[in-house]
């Protein structure tokens, strides 16, 4: 198979490499980008530990080649703090201890945080639904519903 040079943009810094094109987007952004958030949890898109934005919206990084990447921009949660909403949600998680292992954590953080740039008036419905792909095998979601209302209440 032909290797593709692929560009992008990773929690704000210009990224290059080859890649294969079978190559999985979580499977680079971990193994040879140092970027360890992203988690393989089911590694089938069951599960969301391996959420990533990708363009401002969530994808499984798991479920997505690499090649995808080539022009976009890629935020992880370690990029992820520079946004408002991400911030303030890690700052309720805490306060709330709305997690346990935190293994879900960052997928359900970017997915809070996508939901919240497009909906700072989210409901309960709304935090339900966007979450609804985020599998959290500790704490039930009470909780993380909870926060994630919480700190749009407090916009
Ligand atoms: S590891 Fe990607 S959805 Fe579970
Ligand atoms: S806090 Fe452990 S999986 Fe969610």
């Amino acid at each position: 198979m032909k290797s593709h040079q692929i560009k992008f943009n990773l929690n704000g810094e210009a990224v290059s490499l080859s890649v294969e094109p079978s190559d999985v987007l979580l499977d680079v952004l971990r193994g040879r980008l140092g970027i360890k958030s992203p988690k393989a949890g089911c590694d089938r898109g069951d599960c969301g530990t391996c959420t990533v934005l990708m363009n401002g919206r969530t994808v499984r990084s798991c479920l997505a080649l690499a090649v995808e990447a080539d022009g976009a921009e890629i935020v992880t949660l370690e990029g992820a703090n520079t946004r408002k909403w991400t911030q303030k949600l890690q700052k309720k998680f805490h306060e709330k201890n709305a997690f346990q292992c935190g293994f879900c954590a960052p997928g359900v953080i970017l997915s809070a945080t996508e939901l919240l740039e497009k909906n700072p008036k989210a409901t309960q419905r709304d935090i339900k639904e966007a979450i609804a792909g985020n599998l959290c095998r500790c704490t039930g979601y009470e909780p993380i519903v909870g926060a994630i209302a919480e700190t749009a209440r407090e916009r």
